[in-house]
């Protein structure tokens, strides 16, 4: 496994695959690998001959007073990973390599990144879509992977690449989940043992909306409620949002749906949790 630090060395690597006619797949993380990472290699390397992830806790997707500074990292362990899922390369970027001081383009898509978790974090899909932009410019990949963990950065990302005619696939994977339910992410490391207990509450959130679903429930304002209603009841939960929208653009939706995303965002202390759930007839 080849580990690269610099973008002319990434770029260099992936010239010479593509030279050869090898297709590039690419997993954007910020590290503190888990098994939903690791899933989105094995979508990567279905629609491609070599795989490529990188690993940069990106500074100008966190605002200030958010948890940059206390964002779990561990090199070693995700190198480690990495090789034994057959990774290829990995690209790790240092903030300095990848923005020059007077960086000054960003990169918007602003309807999507208006709802949901842009209402509380107004600045962070800009940062997303600036250094996906740039990543897939070092890379060049031509299959990139990304959750559903997070829905609306994956409704972005589909966006941006079609808008801006970017030539890669883009493909989703299913979230990966702990065996009680919570949904894996970096940031669950943060949680203590008693909100470890409690973050449960999102999925079993989730899970009371989806049995309205099943029993015929249609109305948005009712799945919300029956999720909120869980999550509420948790101690030391407090609700960012809970919202049911359309699943493609993420517009507001009310009345009888057939189709949904319920989407939460929920903090413990000083951790931040999302989740998400499709509902389809
Ligand atoms: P990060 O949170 O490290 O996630 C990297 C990728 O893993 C994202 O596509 C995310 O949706 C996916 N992922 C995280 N948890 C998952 C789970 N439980 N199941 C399935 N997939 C999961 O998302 C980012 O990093 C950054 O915003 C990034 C795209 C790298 C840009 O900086």
């Amino acid at each position: 496994m080849d580990v690269l630090h610099t973008k002319a060395e990434m770029r260099a690597w992936s010239r010479a695959r593509r030279k050869g006619g090898l297709r590039i797949g690419f997993v954007p993380t910020m590290g503190f690998l888990h098994d939903g990472h690791l899933s989105l290699i094995d979508r990567a390397r279905a629609g491609a001959d070599r795989v490529v992830v990188s690993i940069f806790v990106n500074p100008t997707q966190f605002a200030p007073g958010e948890d940059l500074d206390r964002y779990p990292r561990d090199l070693q362990g995700d190198l480690r990973k990495c090789r034994a899922r057959n990774v290829d390369a990995v690209f790790l970027p240092t903030p300095a390599e990848m923005y020059p001081p007077d960086a000054a383009t960003t990169v918007h898509v602003p309807t999507l990144a208006r709802p949901l978790c842009g209402r509380d974090r107004p600045t962070h899909f800009a940062g997303v879509c600036t250094i996906v932009t740039k990543l897939f410019n070092v890379v060049q990949p031509d299959v990139a992977a990304f959750g559903e963990k997070d829905f609306q950065q994956l409704a972005i990302v589909r966006r941006m690449t079609r808008d801006l005619d970017l030539p890669i696939e883009i493909v989703g994977g299913p979230i990966v989940r702990e065996p009680d339910g919570l949904a894996m992410s970096s940031r669950n490391a943060n949680l203590t043992p008693d909100q470890r207990r409690e973050a449960v509450a999102l999925s079993k959130g989730l899970a009371a909306a989806r049995a309205i679903w099943d029993a015929g429930g249609r109305d948005p304002r009712a799945l919300e409620a029956a999720a909120r209603a869980v999550v509420e009841a948790a101690a030391g939960a407090e609700i960012d949002y809970v919202e049911a929208r359309h699943p493609d653009d993420l517009t507001a939706i009310e009345g009888k749906v057939d189709r949904a995303v319920l989407a939460l965002a929920v903090r413990f202390g000083g951790t931040r949790l999302i989740d998400n759930a499709v509902f389809e007839a």
